[in-house]
């Protein structure tokens, strides 16, 4: 007789997210540059989540007063400036915080890069001394695919790739 097969429940997101941030972790491990860390980060998250439709960093441009450039992303082309205040990026860059929008077209000023977006998350980016460097940026094509689960988990992440010395 066959023993039957060996039965695993499905990883809840949280544990999804602690068992990337161990992956992550483990590509960049000795890799100081922001760059590759934030193409890293971005290219690892785009292929774990089939919800992310748009994965990717609007950097602080530390030469122009209060504004975004895009960095490393994994999706459809994306918007290259946004000014801080502007969009949901612009937002999280003003207020230094996790913005959930599960409807994009309710979001006031909400910018489009790609109509197809219905949702998202926005967490900023703080270095170790706790200056803003960037925003992470997740859409998806779904309305509401974010919730407090993923906050928690991209912060943790973000945490642990940028904020360490
Ligand atoms: N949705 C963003 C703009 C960036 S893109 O979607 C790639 C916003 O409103 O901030």
């Amino acid at each position: 007789m066959r023993a039957p097969a060996p039965t695993r429940a499905p990883e809840t997101k949280p544990l999804r997210y602690l068992r990337l941030a161990d992956e992550i972790d483990a590509v960049l491990e000795g890799e100081p540059d922001r760059v590759a860390r934030m193409a890293s980060v971005a290219a690892l998250l785009a292929a774990e989540f089939e919800t992310y439709f748009w994965t990717g960093f609007y950097r602080v441009d530390p030469g122009r007063e209060r504004e975004l450039v895009v960095g490393p992303y994994q999706g459809t082309l994306g918007c290259l400036r946004i000014a801080f205040g502007r969009g949901v990026c612009g937002a999280a860059a003003d207020e230094r915080q996790t913005l959930i929008v599960p409807d994009v077209e309710a979001f006031p000023d909400h910018i489009a890069c790609d109509s197809r977006s219905r949702s998202e998350i926005v967490v900023p980016v703080l270095d170790p001394d706790g200056a803003l460097i960037a925003v992470l940026d997740v859409d998806s094509t779904d309305l509401a695919a974010f919730d407090q689960d993923d906050a928690t988990g991209l912060e943790t992440i973000i945490r642990r790739v940028f904020g360490k010395a």
